[in-house]
This record gives structure tokens, C-alpha cells and sequence, in this order.
């Protein structure tokens, strides 16, 4: 299931909205509503009660303007009523979708940072003004906001996601929950310009198809990325897609060991394998990596990871995907060097898996399924590793582990790394807000949160102004 946010709004500040507040359940069930057992008391910090309001009733409207700084005003706010709040959202968010407690915190972090980095672009955004060619006229850049943006974001950041998003759109004059609703009625805004819809396709689709959704925000897999895509351009509308990656870590023998098998755990088995920038292909020159899953003491480390930095996967249906996969790796020449079985726990845990033995272009090896399975594979020149790198269809994230000061700097030219993140040293998954994120080819091209990414949230006007007497035409035309 997808949770989908829709907010609207923008170049209108005193937005008007009700806002429903629906009962649910009859009151024999409230009793075993988490909200109601002494373990979740936790939850009433966040303002939640049994009976909470529900989606904004699509009906908006208003007058005036809130220049960007005053709408940056506000958004510091949000900030830090999200700050104050950060250790009960992130376990929210561990309880919602079953990531560990740290990274759930992590997760609300990335939405603070966004939002510090939104405040600071609110006194930023803005166009140059132009060298016009001919005399009397100014030739200026305008931006102003594109409307009512619709953001669908995937199950497995359902908090960062949605910031980097509504950070950056709320500055930009765009309207966006929870908390940041109290934030937005203390400031005399109706909490309807950020309103969130928990659903399905039907939710999805409808977003994707409505002529009033100026700018579609899609987060998820490739798929259904695809879907969304040629809906919203059927009907003309703007689109800003981050889909799948299968994002693969290099490892040259000059690399750091101390730094490759940190970063290649963490990348692949954080968030049990369920990030888009999760780590799925370790490609290496390295014989201690191999060495090290020999003797397992990977092995030993992972089993660690799995008592105290690992959750489960999302769904049963990602169990079976996960199990799926292990069949196909199999059959297609892999070998099974450590995990590939579903631990008997309640829970949808399942054990962080590593193949190697497999083809870089194995069929499975270029698949991205969202679990904790990774295929290690062994290369022999830079020219191969590169290549392999780029031969998915996925472009979103890539890492190389390497001394070489000339092969990082082909790793990021013209014949190196194809993707959107293009790392040295680090792993793939982790990215700060500052930078823009997203990915090329099947990963649909889309950049959000940080660099120039506001510009998707906006529309650039160019105006040209006589000021003189005289009618001047460009490219020296006289027509008379
Ligand atoms: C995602 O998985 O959709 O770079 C987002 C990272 C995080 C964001 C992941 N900052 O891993």
C-alpha cells in the first residue's frame, strides 16, 4: 500500500478549509486501539487521540500573499516543532513501518535538516536578471509557485520523503500534517494546505489524473512510476519521479577496507534492504571481501546486525519476493554464502542474504527487489567495473572505494558513473539533504530536496520590458 499526501496551494495565503474529524470504530473497539494500551501511551505525546481528523475536505481558497522569508518563518517553525518532537516521531515511524528506532529518528532528522535548508532558500530563490540586446529593455527571470502539488511517497521513508517535498514546496508558495498542522493554525493557516490521504492505486491514480494537481511528486517503484507517469503527462501536468535503483558499491584493491565493510553492511542491510538507495550489487577486485565471507566473519557481523540493527520487511509479500528472488538466484548460477532463510520470529523477518558466483548481467543481478540480498561480484579492470555499474536500467545511486585521485575524477566525468549520486568512500544509501537527489534512466530522472531542486516546485516566467519609446526587435529585425 502506498501512502499518498496530497497538498495544495500557493500563491494564496488565508486558505480556508474544514477539516473532518471521522470516528471509526464503534466504542467495543476502542479498547484494543494501541492509543488505549499502556505501551503506546507514548503516542498521545504526538496529540493523537481515538478519534483523530481525517483528510481535508477539498475545499480551498483565500486571498493575499505571504512573501517567501514569511513563508521560511514558517517552515523554521515546522522545523522545530518537529525537533522537539523527534524521538516519539521516530518511534512512530519504527512502529509504523518496522525500521529500527534510530533510523526512525534519522528519518525525522532529514525532515528537520530540509526544512533549515528551506528557510535559509526562502531569502535565496529567485532569477537573474538578463543582458537585454537591446536598449531600454530589462530582460528578468521571474519564478512563482506552480500550484496545487500532489505528493505520493512509498512505504519506506514515509516521513522524509514527504519533508524533503513539503519543505521545499512550502517555501517555493506551494501548500502540506500532523504536527506541522498545529504549527500552521498557530500561524493563522488553515492545517488543510497540508493534507494527508493513506490509500491505494484509487488515491494514486486520482492525484495522477487531476487536471488541478499542478505538479506530481512520485516516489516508489519503477512500475507503478511508470503508470503515474504517463497519466500525468497525458493530461500535460508536471511530474517529478524518484523510482527504483540497483545501486552497486566498487571496490578497487587500493580501497580501504575500514571503510568499505561499514559502509557495504550498513548500505546493504539498513533498513533491511529497503531503501531506493540500498546497496544490491558489490562489485569487487578485493580478495579480502571474499576472504572475509569465507572465514564469515561478514557472517558473524550480519548476525549481530540481526539482534540489535535490523527490522523486518514491510509486508508478507515482500517475504515472498525476497524468497523468490533466492530461487532465482540459484538457478541462475549463484552461490548462497551466507542468509536466504525466513527466521522463525513473529514478524516478517527474514535473514540478510549474500550471493556471489552470479553473472554481472544475471537477469536477477539487474532485478531490484527490495530486501536485504546482496550479490557480490568480482571484476578485473576499471573499464569493466564501470561499465557494470552503468549496464542496469536503474541510475539512481553508485559508490566507488578507492585511493586513485585520476579514477575518482573518471569515476565522475563523462565515462564514468551514469547514475544521479555519484559517491567515493561512502556508501550508496545515506544521502544528505543538501545535494539534489534522484536518479537517471528507469530511476525517472526527477531531483528533489536540496541544490536547484526548487526550481520543479515553481514556474519560471521570462519577462521582457520596454521601458523606452522606441519598438527595437530582436535578432535586428526591422519590419517596416
Ligand atoms: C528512499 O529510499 O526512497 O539516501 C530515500 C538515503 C536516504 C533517503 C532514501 N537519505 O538513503
Amino acid at each position: 500500500m502506498q501512502r499518498v499526501v496530497l497538498f495544495s496551494a500557493l500563491r494564496h495565503s488565508a486558505l480556508t478549509a474544514r477539516v473532518h474529524s471521522v470516528r471509526l470504530l464503534p466504542s467495543a473497539a476502542m479498547s484494543t486501539l494501541l492509543i488505549n494500551q499502556p505501551k503506546y501511551a507514548w503516542l498521545k505525546e504526538l496529540g493523537l487521540s481515538e478519534d483523530n481528523n481525517g483528510v481535508y475536505n477539498g475545499t480551498w481558497g483565500g486571498t493575499g500573499e505571504i512573501p517567501a522569508p514569511k513563508r521560511g518563518e514558517i517552515v523554521r517553525q515546522i522545523g522545530d516543532a518537529l525537533r522537539r518532537k523527534i524521538k516519539v516521531l521516530g518511534s512512530l515511524v519504527s512502529l509504523e513501518m518496522g525500521k529500527i528506532y534510530v533510523e526512525g529518528v534519522g528519518e525525522v532528522q532529514e525532515y528537520v535538516d530540509v526544512c533549515d535548508y528551506a528557510v535559509g532558500l526562502s531569502r535565496m530563490i529567485g532569477g537573474p536578471v538578463l543582458p537585454s540586446e537591446r536598449p531600454g529593455h530589462a530582460l528578468i527571470e521571474q519564478w512563482n509557485p506552480v500550484g496545487l502539488v500532489g505528493i505520493i511517497t512509498a512505504f519506506n521513508f514515509p516521513v522524509a520523503v514527504y519533508g524533503w517535498n513539503n519543505a521545499i514546496a512550502l517555501i517555493c508558495g506551494n501548500v502540506c500534517l500532523w504536527i506541522v498542522a498545529e504549527v500552521l493554525e498557530q500561524n493563522n493557516l488553515p492545517g488543510a494546505i497540508c493534507s494527508m490521504t493513506c490509500g491505494g492505486a484509487d488515491i494514486g491514480t486520482a492525484i495522477a489524473k487531476d487536471e488541478r494537481v499542478d505538479l506530481v511528486s512520485f516516489t516508489g517503484s519503477t512500475h507503478v512510476g511508470k503508470q503515474v507517469a504517463l497519466m500525468v503527462q497525458e493530461r500535460f501536468g508536471r511530474q517529478l519521479l524518484e523510482l527504483g535503483g540497483n545501486n552497486a558499491i566498487i571496490v578497487f584493491e587500493d580501497a580501504d577496507l575500514n571503510l568499505v565493510v561499514p559502509s557495504a553492511l550498513f548500505a546493504s542491510v539498513g533498513t533491511a534492504g529497503q531503501r531506493c538507495t540500498t546497496t544490491r550489487r558489490l562489485v569487487t577486485k578485493c580478495n579480502f571481501f571474499f576472504l572475509s565471507i569465507k572465514d564469515e566473519s561478514i557472517f558473524r557481523f550480519i548476525v549481530f546486525c540481526t539482534s540489535t540493527l535490523y527490522g523486518p520487511l514491510h509486508t508478507k509479500q515482500a517475504v515472498q519476493q525476497y524468497l523468490a528472488a533466492i530461487e532465482q538466484a540459484k538457478q541462475q548460477g549463484g552461490t548462497l554464502v551466507c542468509g536466504g532463510k525466513v527466521m522463525d520470529r513473529p514478524g516478517n523477518y527474514v535473514e540478510p542474504t549474500i550471493f556471489t558466483g552470479l553473472a554481472h548481467d544475471a537477469p536477477i543481478v539487474h532485478t531490484e527487489t527490495f530486501v536485504p540480498i546482496l550479490y557480490v561480484i568480482k571484476f578485473k579492470t576499471e573499464e569493466e567495473a564501470f561499465a557494470w555499474n552503468n549496464e542496469v536500467k536503474q541510475g539512481l545511486s553508485s559508490s566507488i572505494f578507492t585511493k586513485d585521485m585520476g579514477r575518482v575524477f573518471r569515476w565522475l566525468g563523462p565515462k564514468g558513473s551514469d547514475c544521479g549520486i555519484v559517491n567515493v568512500n561512502i556508501p550508496t544509501s545515506g544521502a544528505e539533504i543538501g545535494g539534489a537527489f534522484g536518479g537517471e534512466k528507469h530511476t525517472g530522472g526527477g531531483r528533489e530536496s536540496g541544490s536547484d531542486s526548487w526550481k520543479q516546485y515553481m514556474r519560471r516566467s521570462t519577462c521582457t520590458i520596454n521601458y523606452s519609446k522606441d519598438l527595437p526587435l530582436a535578432q535586428g529585425i526591422k519590419f517596416e
